[in-house]
């Protein structure tokens, strides 16, 4: 038997470039056995003519919500209630806000009101109008309402930018359709609510082969993170200072997939060489107390708190003004503590939700938990360092191990950082859903 064998899938083509790549769609949905209608935005129809999808499904393509004919032949109800799933790709920035305001001015629109087939969507557009507060706030509200996204996935864009927003191509799409269908009863008024929803651009399977389809239950979208990154640095005299061996790449990636994921995000950098991920409010601090001051005011109002720089815990406690001289055979530094950033907001009484981090060399599970529960935290992400094979500071690969209140326990396993970011943020979204 095919794989989607007697599914009825209504396929929505929105106005955009990737428009094209629909026709490629349609055929391999009835490749895997759906039988496929197709409605078009008038949007649509300046990309790929109605002929060429009517061609390709054997079947005539629905355009307009007052035709007389159409209406005679299948009116706009019996449309809705013949499918039993809505494929929407690509669902444009426009189509999204429209659907996520309940709007019924077209056909599209109109069905996914009437209907109670789940309804899957693609998004395709330019990575700053995907990146857009707006796109966000509408992806948010399509999430809680049982949308289910598939994607954007991320790469060169028609435009000539390179970033997410890019729809996933027909193969793709339809193995997230195959495993939807696989995941879900289509009784269509078993509807997957508050369960798992397939989802998005940023996930990556085991073997580190992208997927565009993860389960996850809730999105960041909309939401203001803030993520410390890097050392801090602490001065002896003019030209000499303490530090450590932060590169800052964990942070630095970790602000990157959130604004991929539609959040809001302020990085605080202490002194590293990386340049700022696109998207991202970035502030450049030296020191732990200009580290402090910055996070302090970045949090106000914010819902998640990122904390992983590495903060120095001491500091010089008298700076010297000129250089030290090297007069004398010894030379003895005062150092007094620094303030523990983290631990302070996470006292706050409208504290956002607190994430810290811990390497630790020994005994990774007992120091990172004892953490956890005295710097009273939402979350703790540790990593085994020195370990030769997960040199963590300066590497661009991580492996972590997530702890959080109630023996609450996630292995990341090891990947370029840019991928035990996007799952650490899966993470956090998910215990933020349930806090
Ligand atoms: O206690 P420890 O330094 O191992 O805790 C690590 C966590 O606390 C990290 O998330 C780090 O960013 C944060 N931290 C901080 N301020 C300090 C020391 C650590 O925010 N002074």
């Amino acid at each position: 038997m095919q794989p989607l064998e007697n599914k009825k899938i209504l396929l929505g083509i929105s106005g955009g470039i990737a428009a094209y790549k629909s026709a490629i769609l349609a055929r391999r949905l009835i490749d895997a056995g759906a039988d496929v209608r197709v409605v078009m935005t008038s949007g649509a129809q300046a990309f790929i003519t109605p002929l060429t999808l009517q061609a390709l499904t054997g079947n005539p393509v629905h355009t307009d919500l007052l035709d007389t004919d159409a209406e005679a032949a299948m009116g706009h109800i019996e449309l809705a209630r013949w499918a039993d799933i809505i494929l929407i790709a690509p669902a444009s920035a426009n189509l999204m806000a429209r659907l996520s305001h309940g709007f019924s001015d077209d056909l599209l629109t109109t069905l996914c009101l009437a209907t109670d087939a789940p309804v899957l969507i693609a998004p395709a557009m330019n990575r700053l109008m995907w990146s857009n507060p707006a796109t966000a706030a509408n992806t948010k509200i399509l999430i809680d309402r049982n949308f289910t996204m598939i994607g954007p996935d991320e790469g060169a864009q028609a435009c000539g930018e390179t970033g997410a927003g890019r729809m996933h191509e027909p193969e793709t799409i339809r193995d997230a359709v195959i495993q939807f269908v696989n995941n879900h009863s289509l009784n269509k008024l078993a509807v997957p609510g508050g369960s798992a929803i397939p989802s998005t651009a940023q996930h990556h399977n085991a073997a580190n082969q992208p997927s565009a389809y993860a389960e996850h239950h809730r999105s960041l979208a909309g939401l203001h993170i803030v993520v410390t990154a890097g050392p801090t640095v602490e001065p002896i005299d003019p030209v000499r200072y303490l530090t450590n061996r932060s590169s800052g790449k964990m942070g630095f990636a970790l602000a990157a997939a959130a604004v991929k994921q539609q959040a809001k995000v302020t990085l605080i950098a202490g002194p590293v060489s990386l340049p700022t991920p696109s998207g991202v409010a970035r502030i450049d601090v030296d020191t732990a107390k200009s580290m402090h001051k910055a996070a302090l005011s970045a949090v106000h109002g914010a819902d998640v708190f990122i904390s992983v720089a590495a903060v120095a815990d001491y500091r010089v406690e008298s700076v010297a003004e000129e250089k030290i001289k090297k007069s004398k055979d010894d030379l003895t530094l005062t150092l007094v503590r620094n303030p523990d950033i983290l631990a302070s907001i996470a006292a706050m009484p409208e504290k956002p939700f607190c994430v810290g981090f811990a390497a630790e060399t020994e005994h990774v599970k007992k120091h990172a938990t004892g953490k956890l529960i005295k710097k009273k935290l939402d979350l703790i992400a540790a990593n085994h360092v020195a370990q030769p094979d997960n040199p963590v500071f300066g590497s661009d690969s991580n492996s972590l191990d997530v702890y959080w209140p109630g023996d609450g326990h996630q292995h990341i396993a090891s990947a370029p950082k840019k991928q035990v970011a996007a799952e650490l943020l899966d993470i956090i979204a998910e215990r933020l859903a349930t806090r």
